[in-house]
């Protein structure tokens, strides 16, 4: 793996007698997850996906990523949820390799977003992709009536067929209906994966083909990271031992982790790590609170909290051995500053200094940490970095006894928003 964790900063709060005693929970939660007999059984199709992935599939989708960039000057991407925060993750962790631009809507009500996103996208050469897994959420269903309607304005319906393209349920919904009257190109989402774990599936392959990124590196790292968490040893498989030790700090009353990282290139894998963990966890009054913080920017407005507040938190520290950057800081006669101590230095080695400095203070004030090290900004990484979150959240969502793979509250607000809609 490249990806690596380091647990030292859990001294005198997580003890090894802690491991040893919740070893028959953690092997009965690991087989109901590889025998596939623990709740939400239906939804595990996540699990061996990476392996499941063909070379057929991944070259239609590259080919059709090339098709897309010769004929446009852009894509928007239209979707909410697991349909929108993976994609967007993988983009801004990846961003050195993105070939075109990528905009999204729907993942959003805004009138004043929208307005104007299509404004500035006026006089583009556009292709829209459409991911909505049900095919029936507000929030991408009303973008793509108001983008389809800037579409036609635009193109004739012989051309807007090459330029919409629907990833959705294969068989049902609105989305796959109004595609197949259109004869837009669609894409299946599994049905056997929830939104939140779609990532690796066409709802983001496709869409991050368009943008030219490396989506056989994605898989490949998937792929590795498939192999390495399936060890039921919770030494060495990095995804348990970071799932066992979340479950084992919320036991100790620690009910907040804090995902902290010091690039702003991951500030989309905090959205995504939170969405995956809140909605996975947070059901029948239990879980870990998902929080996030972008360091060093919010050590200057929330990390008085996490020194000194409330005791109820641990953190989460997500950095990366290369940065992929060179940024040297300049020497200065004067010296007026005082920091010539790191002239000739890269940004990043300060970047470093403080990630470490974070940790040991926050550790001093009783917030215990895990660092999570990946090597590069690369798709190899992304992959494993991805199916490594996924793999522990459904660990810890089963020692929690939980069901980590739905997530009724999320209809709650939809049901009372339809009645003051009036819709059907
Ligand atoms: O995790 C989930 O299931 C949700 O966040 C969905 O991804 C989100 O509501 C979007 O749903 P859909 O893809 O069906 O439009």
């Amino acid at each position: 793996m490249d990806i690596q964790l380091n647990t030292e900063n859990l001294n005198g709060f997580v003890k090894a007698e802690d491991y040893a005693a919740i070893l028959p929970e953690v092997t009965k939660a690991h087989e109901h997850l590889e025998n596939k007999t623990g709740q939400g059984l239906e939804f595990t199709g996540w699990l061996d996906l990476p392996e499941r992935t063909t070379e057929a599939q991944l070259d239609e989708y590259i080919q059709l990523g090339e098709e897309v960039r010769e004929h446009s000057d852009c894509v928007i991407s239209i979707g909410i949820g697991g349909s929108y925060i993976g994609l967007r993750a993988a983009l801004e962790f990846l961003i050195s390799e993105q070939k075109i631009p990528v905009y999204y809507a729907g993942n959003n009500l805004s009138s004043g977003y929208l307005f104007h996103l299509l404004k500035e996208l006026q006089d583009k050469r556009i292709t829209v992709v459409v991911i909505s897994k049900s095919g029936t959420t507000t929030e991408p269903a009303l973008a793509f009536r108001i983008i389809l309607k800037f579409m036609k304005e635009k193109y004739s319906a012989d051309e807007l067929k090459k330029r919409i393209i629907c990833i959705t349920n294969p068989v049902k919904g609105a989305l796959r209906s109004m595609s197949k009257k259109e004869g837009y190109r669609t894409f299946p989402v599994n049905s056997d994966v929830g939104g939140r774990f779609s990532v690796l599936t066409p709802a983001g392959l496709v869409p991050l083909a368009m943008a030219g990124i490396d989506i056989r590196g994605l898989i490949q790292g998937a792929r590795e990271a498939q192999k390495h968490c399936s060890v039921m040893d919770i030494q060495e498989n990095i995804a348990y031992k970071y799932a066992i030790t979340r479950y084992l700090l919320y036991k100790k009353g620690k009910v907040i982790e804090i995902l902290a990282t010091f690039y702003q290139r991951l500030s989309f894998v905090e959205e995504w790590w939170k969405q995956l963990f809140g909605e996975s966890e947070g059901k029948d009054g239990k879980g870990i609170y998902p929080a996030s913080v972008s360091f060093t920017t919010d050590l200057h407005s929330l990390g008085q909290f996490i020194q000194e507040g409330e005791r109820t938190m641990f953190e989460t520290f997500l950095i990366a051995t290369e940065s992929g950057y060179e940024m040297i800081i300049p020497g200065s006669d004067e010296d007026m500053d005082n920091f010539n101590c790191v002239a000739g230095q890269d940004l990043d080695y300060v970047n470093k200094r403080a990630y470490q400095a974070t940790a040991m203070a926050h550790f001093e004030g009783g917030v215990p940490n895990m660092l999570i090290t990946i090597s590069r900004f690369d798709a190899k990484n992304l992959g494993q970095l991805f199916y490594f979150f996924e793999k522990a959240v459904a660990i810890t969502g089963y020692l929690l006894e939980v069901n980590p793979f739905n997530q009724p509250g999320v209809e709650a607000y939809k049901t009372k928003m339809f009645q003051l809609l009036g819709r059907k």
